[in-house]
């Protein structure tokens, strides 16, 4: 059975540096609670390899937010470069302060962030595009998807790859909330809304702290909540060659997801899972 709901890395409560809603920073707390740059880098890295047999070294981070992943792939090796892409100038503004603290002169020098639209916004071809935390289920019709593909597509160097993540299971469709304990906070994801005509979801990330205290509707998508076969129809309609899926495996101590994605042609229908999708320009 796979992960049971949309957060990627594990955690528990600690007495270390207790934390408040008035001492907390949203953007920190989403960073700490649903990202995973450096497993995704080696995953992009493993996946890229075993699909085209060389190291990718260009990766272009549609929807960036804070650049998370930008900043670590310019970390992991000395010839990558990165370059993200999003509109909400703030959330950039936000990432480029924290990673200058986390990042080298020579690594900042590796690494392009600027504000624009992923569906128009151009750039050298680059080896790898991610658009990670299901950003592109903000595309409510199939005509929109399609074609954000296909300008991904288009900026891809010639054995590019695209990497998607997306998720689902029979707990996505019911409205519902789902807890999860980090260090020193709980990070809920609320299933506000799904309408099983449209497949639109209404979700919020809220996060609460040991003192009682909330921050409510840090983070609202509006979201169509799409599936393996449908994401996998607009990738192939947008001109991409093969696409792959990875699905996760089971820690048996614990029955939950073990964070290794391997390559599969048949999923679990399990309450929540979290899936990779690898497009081949
Ligand atoms: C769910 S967040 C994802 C942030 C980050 N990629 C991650 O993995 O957590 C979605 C981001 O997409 C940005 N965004 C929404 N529409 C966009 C568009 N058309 N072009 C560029 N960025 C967009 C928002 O500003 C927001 O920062």
């Amino acid at each position: 059975m796979a992960t049971a709901k949309p957060a990627k890395r594990r955690g528990t409560k600690s007495a270390k540096g207790w934390r408040t809603a008035a001492t907390s920073d949203r953007h920190e707390l989403y960073e700490s609670s649903v990202q995973s740059p450096d497993e995704e880098s080696a995953f992009i890295d493993r996946v890229f390899r075993s699909i085209r047999g060389r190291t990718p070294v260009t990766l272009r981070e549609d929807f960036c937010g804070t650049h998370f992943l930008s900043g670590t792939w310019v970390k992991r090796r000395a010839a990558n470069r990165a370059i993200g892409f999003d509109l909400h100038r703030p959330t950039v503004a936000w990432g480029q302060s924290r990673r200058a603290t986390e990042l080298t002169a020579a690594q900042r020098k590796r690494l392009d962030i600027r504000i624009g639209d992923v569906c128009t916004a151009r750039s050298q071809p680059v080896d790898v595009i991610a658009a990670f935390n299901f950003s592109y289920f903000l595309f409510k019709k199939r005509e929109q998807l399609v074609a954000y593909f296909k300008h991904a597509r288009s900026q891809l160097k010639r054995d590019g790859v695209m990497f998607l993540d997306c998720y689902g299971g029979h707990g996505s469709f019911s409205e519902q909330t789902e807890e999860r304990d980090f260090d020193g906070f709980t990070y809920q994801w609320h299933t506000e809304r799904y309408d099983p005509v449209s497949g639109d979801v209404l979700n919020h990330i809220h996060f609460v702290f040991p003192d009682g205290t909330k921050v409510r509707k840090a983070f609202t998508y509006d979201w169509r909540l799409w599936t393996i076969p449908e994401i996998r129809e607009c990738l192939d309609e947008a001109g991409f060659r093969r696409t792959h899926v990875y699905w996760e495996g089971t820690d048996h101590a614990s029955g939950e997801g073990d964070g290794i994605f391997r390559r599969t042609t048949v999923g679990e229908a399990c309450a929540g899972w979290i899936a990779y999708i690898a497009a081949e320009k």
